[in-house]
């Protein structure tokens, strides 16, 4: 477990520090604060077990939880999990056998959580969810523990964002994955703007780009990214802000890879051709890749996308293919 970071309580990113953050959230935890509220579509059937006021204090920008793909007896860790409405949301996803932790900094968020989830254990009639105090830049989890971490427009936030990507490749299983609701600007944030507390606070000045997210990630070493805007937030000082959904892989070891190496690679489409690794795949087309190669194209999330010719394959010993 990291607890590196975990008693630098000044941490800060020019002007704003982790304390302004967690007073502004130690406000908004005991009166809604319409300022920070975007606009999310939570689909009504995943509220039923959920008790109203967890959405006055839902300060979300996307619904990350339903983009996930979590499967039964799945771990999934959401960062600054706030009034816990994506755990909640999760909770049902991954039954009894599997687990949810939110983890957030500030107490008055976590003690509403906390209330909250006793009713929804006794309406889902089982608990497998846990609110730990703790930081995105040093989650309290052991490496190599969880399938999926989630996170609802909080990593803008973060006053140490290359510390938060390290932290979310350290807790991840090899193959596991992020989907990240949040705010992305247009173009970088200038300095100036990032100072003002206030709309740090409000999920604004702290926002990346596309491309700072995507280097951030990068650089921590994680793969198979899709990036899926949802709408667009606000205009400040003409950066348009917008809600983002994003999703990346952390990379299976090759001598855990799935399946065999294998040396033919079919692209199955939609697009004419893609190109990766610096080799071109057009759709249809058998390319043969080493062995390693093949085995990532295996993986998620490239595996729906590639078929992987085995020259090994023997015919299906089920005769019943016409009947
Ligand atoms: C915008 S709210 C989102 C809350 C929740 N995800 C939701 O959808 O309602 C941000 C939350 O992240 C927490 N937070 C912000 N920065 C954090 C950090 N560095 N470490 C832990 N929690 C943090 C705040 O305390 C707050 O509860």
């Amino acid at each position: 477990m990291n607890d590196r970071r975990a008693g630098t309580e000044t941490e800060s990113c020019g002007e704003v520090s982790r304390d302004d953050v967690r007073e502004f959230y130690s406000k908004a935890a005991v009166a809604t604060q319409e300022s920070l509220c975007c606009p999310v579509n939570y689909d009504p059937s995943d509220l039923s077990h959920i008790p109203s006021e967890v959405m006055d204090i839902s300060y979300g920008c996307g619904s990350p939880v339903n983009r996930a793909n979590i499967a039964p007896g799945e771990f999934m860790v959401d960062l600054g999990s706030g009034g816990g409405i994506d755990c909640f949301i999760a909770a049902k996803i991954v039954g009894p056998e599997g687990k949810v932790i939110g983890v957030d900094m500030t107490e008055p968020m976590l003690a509403n959580a906390r209330k909250h989830a006793e009713l929804v254990a006794q309406n889902l009639g089982y608990n497998n969810i846990e609110f730990k105090h703790g930081f995105l830049e040093a989650i309290p989890l052991d490496d190599q523990s969880v399938d999926v971490v989630t996170s609802n427009c909080v990593i803008n936030l973060s006053t140490d964002k290359e510390e938060v990507f390290r932290e979310i490749h350290r807790v991840l299983k090899p193959g596991g994955r992020f989907v990240i609701a949040d705010i992305i600007s247009d173009r970088p944030v200038p300095q100036e703007m990032r100072n003002n507390h206030e709309l740090w606070g409000e999920c604004v000045s702290g926002a990346l780009t596309l491309d700072e997210f995507i280097n951030y990630s990068k650089r921590t070493d994680f793969h198979g990214f899709t990036l899926k805007k949802d709408y667009l937030w606000k205009v400040v000082e003409s950066i348009r802000f917008y809600s983002y959904i994003l999703t990346a892989y952390k990379p299976v070891p090759v001598e855990e890879s799935c399946g065999p190496g294998k040396v033919q690679v079919i692209y199955a489409g939609p697009l004419p051709a893609v190109t990766f690794k610096n080799m071109q795949f057009p759709m249809g087309v058998a390319v043969e890749v080493d062995g390693d190669f093949a085995s990532q194209l295996d993986c998620h999330p490239y595996r729906d996308m590639f078929n992987i010719i085995d020259s090994e394959e023997k015919p299906s010993d089920d005769d019943s293919c016409c009947g």
